[in-house]
Order: structure tokens, then sequence, then C-alpha cells
């Protein structure tokens, strides 16, 4: 073996190894996971090891590499890490800053004083707090540029950091993105918070008609007819919405599994348009089919895209104009994403039509064109948000266009099975 054989790893191991020093200072602190340590470990000695194979293969004579100055030797590491980190010397002046903070916090230029790019107050307290004695301090910040975001920051003073003088770091901060956290914990508040008020509203008539009966009513028959009535429909009105909000957790349950059947879209339309066809009569309204033939089957569960038809064709017959005609139309066409054949069904009334103010948030839970005209037809507000989900567990897709007194047109489009042509349809 040539005496220079070891230079490499000598160089690979001066050159990682402050990295891995900072890494374990990081990890002891809590501030970054024990995994995401030794991934950046092995990335970097794979890294170093790669270097070292082709320096051995060009057998070129080696000399030591000059030792790599602590503040610039985690900059590989740093880039690998996937939060924004970054490193201030004594005078709070940026000495190191990864890609994360780069991109996500706007924070670039080494040398500058922290405060001139993160003016935020909470921030610079930390940094002034680890700065002047404090171990690690943590705290809750929210960046309004260059996008709205909340971050937990974690400040640590960096020990014996000071033997290379000032511009050495001596504190490291790491932000962690808590934005989507945040997100799905307001939405899962406001979804309590609204399922509670939808309940309560019939639950309170409930014990309105209840008490009246046990008391000013008790002995008027007539009363207590009606008002038997009225709690009929506000019980019917509570298993409607207990009944929605256990379809929407256990569609939500399976949304990342794909269904496995072949389904034939032409039947689960005609069986809705049966079930439905007494109410629309009532409104004077007809369904009329128009189903292309030898339609593919589709990949589907059905059980699910019979209530995906249903929920769509009941709000067709609901908001539609008394005397209408509502439309389904099936076909044939492209998927939307990819490529590959699909089915298209389309549900099409002649009602008032919805404001174009109203169609992005329509799938949302609750979420209501006109509140009072659908708690007086009996709507929960869950219908197309669980239209929405069971279409994503299909890979499939909705599209909404309405024009204010014309109607509106729901359309989904469902992926085909393969190579299966449906000839029952
Ligand atoms: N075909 C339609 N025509 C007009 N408005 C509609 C139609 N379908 C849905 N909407 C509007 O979208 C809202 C949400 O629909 P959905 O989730 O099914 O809840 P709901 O229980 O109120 O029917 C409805 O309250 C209504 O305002
Ligand atoms: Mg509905």
């Amino acid at each position: 073996m040539p005496p220079g054989s070891f230079a490499p790893t000598k160089a690979v191991a001066v050159a990682v190894g402050p990295a891995i020093a900072l890494l374990a200072l990081l990890a002891g602190a809590g501030l970054i996971s024990g995994a995401a340590a030794c991934t950046v470990v092995a990335v970097l000695i794979g890294c170093a090891l790669v270097a070292r194979q082709g320096l051995d293969r060009r057998n070129k004579p080696l000399t030591t590499p000059a030792p790599v100055p602590p503040e610039t030797a985690p900059q590989p590491l740093l880039d690998h890490l996937p939060d924004p980190v970054i490193l201030v010397n004594r005078g709070r002046e940026i000495t190191a800053v990864n890609r994360m903070a780069r991109e996500t916090v706007g924070v670039g230029e080494v040398g500058r004083d922290l405060a001139l790019t993160m003016r935020h107050p909470r921030v610079l307290a930390a940094v002034e707090a680890v700065l002047t004695g404090a171990s690690t301090v943590s705290e809750e910040i929210s960046l309004a540029v260059p996008t709205p975001r909340t971050f937990t920051l974690h400040a640590a003073r960096l020990e014996g950091a000071g033997t290379h003088g000032q511009t050495a770091a001596a504190a490291v901060l790491v932000l962690r993105d808590e934005t989507r956290a945040k997100r799905a914990e307001q939405t899962r508040a406001d979804f309590v918070a609204n399922a509670s008020h939808e309940l309560r509203s019939p639950l309170s008539a409930l014990i309105g008609f209840i008490e009246t009966l046990l008391g000013p009513a008790s002995d008027d028959a007539h009363a207590r007819e009606r008002f038997l009535g009225l709690m009929r429909a506000e019980a019917m009105r509570m298993a409607r919405l207990v009944d929605d909000l256990m379809s929407l957790s256990r569609v939500e349950i399976n949304e990342h599994v794909p269904p496995k059947d072949a389904v034939a879209v032409g039947a689960i339309l005609q069986s809705v348009a049966d079930t439905l066809s007494v109410r629309a009569e009532d409104k004077g309204m007809t369904i009329a089919l128009d189903i292309e033939a030898n339609l593919p089957f589709v990949l589907g569960d059905g059980d699910q895209l019979t209530q995906v038809f249903h929920n769509l064709v009941d709000n067709a017959v609901k908001y539609a104009r008394s005397g209408t005609v509502v439309r389904l139309a099936a076909t044939r066409s492209e998927r939307a994403t990819g490529s590959g054949q699909a089915v298209s069904v389309a549900v099409i009334d002649s009602g008032e039509g919805i404001a174009a103010i109203h169609l992005p948030r329509l799938t949302e839970r609750f979420y209501r064109a006109d509140a009072g005209r659908s708690r007086r037809l009996g709507g929960t507000g869950l219908g197309l948000a669980i239209v929405k989900h069971i279409v994503n567990r299909h890979r499939g897709t909705l599209s909404i266009e309405s024009k204010r007194g014309v109607g509106s047109t729901f359309t989904v489009v469902l992926p085909a099975a393969p190579s299966v042509s449906s000839t029952s349809q």
C-alpha cells in the first residue's frame, strides 16, 4: 500500500469531523431527530468515501488538505437538513445558513446582522437570550412573508464556541415548520364546533317541544299530534347528520386505499334514478338517463359510487325548479390526468344556479350557498364533502359549473378498469 493512501481518509475525517460534531450537538439539544442525524452522517460519509475512491483510482500523489474552519465545514450537512437552520456569531452576524433557510425564510447573506433579514422580535429576543447565557430557548413564531407560516423556533448556544474569535458560530437557530399541523388543528377544531352547532339546534328544538308537551300542552291532543310530527322531523334531521358524519369518517379512513372492483356505472345511475324518482315526481320533476352504449367498467366501490350519484341527484332534485328535468349523462372520456380511458358522468339540472363566489368552497364540510334553504330542505351540508372524498379515493375528478338562473352541472370523471368492457350497461 503506498504511503499516501491513508491521506484521503484523514482528509475525510478532518472535513466531516466538525460537521458530525455539530450534528451531535444538534441531536443532543433535541433540535434534530436521531434518525435525521444518522441520515446526514451517512450521506456525508458516503460522499467522502466516493471522493476517496476517486482519488485512489487516479493514484495521484496526495497531500494533506488544510484543516477546514468549523464555521464553514457544516455547510453540506446544513444543506441536507430538512428544516431552516441559521448560525450566528456573538455579534449576531450570520455565519452560515442552509438551503431551507434561504428558500423558506429568505435569510441568505452571511456576514450581515440577523436583525437586518429577520426582524421578528421573538427571534431576536431568543437569540439575545442564548447569546447572553440561556442554553436553549423555544418559541412559536409566525412569519408573514414570503408566505404566512407558523414555525417553532429552537435557539441554542453552541458550547465551547469562541475559540476561533468573534467570527465563530455562537448560536444555532432551527425553525420547524408547523404550518400544516396548525392548519389541520384549526380544521379539526372548526369541524367539531360546526358539528356540535348543527346537532345543537335540532336538540334544542326537541327539548323545547318535550317541555311544552309536559307543561302547557299536556292535555291538548291536537297540539300533541302537531308537536310529535315536528319532533320526528327534528329527530330525523339529527339522524341524517349522524349518518353523514359517519359516512364521512368511513370514507376518510380508507381514502388512501384505491378500490379494486370493476363496477358498471350505468347500473348504478339507473338504481339512483329509481330511488329518487318518487321525490322528483313530488316536485313535478323527471330524472332522464342518457347512458352511452358499451361504457367501460370503472375501478370502484359500488356502494360508495351509489352514494356519490345519490348525493348529486338528491341536490339536483332539491335545488332545481319544480317541473324541470334532471339529466344524468354518462359518456366514455379520457382521464383528466395521465393517459387511459375514463367514464364521465354529468348531473345536469335547471335550477337557480350557484353564484361563482361559492363554487370553490362548495365541497367543504358544512359549507352551503344558502344555509336557510338547505336546512329547510333537510340538508346537512355534508353531501358534497362526502362526494369529494369518495371521488378522491377513486382517483377521479369532480368539476362544478353553474350559471345563475340557468342551472348547474356536476361532472364526475372516473378512471376505467383496465381492458374489461362492460356489456351489461
Ligand atoms: N344542484 C345544485 N343547485 C344549487 N345549489 C346546489 C346544488 N348542489 C349543491 N348546492 C349548494 O351546495 C351546498 C352544499 O351541498 P351539500 O354538501 O350537498 O349540502 P346540503 O346538505 O345542503 O345539500 C348546498 O347547501 C347548496 O347551497
Ligand atoms: Mg346535499
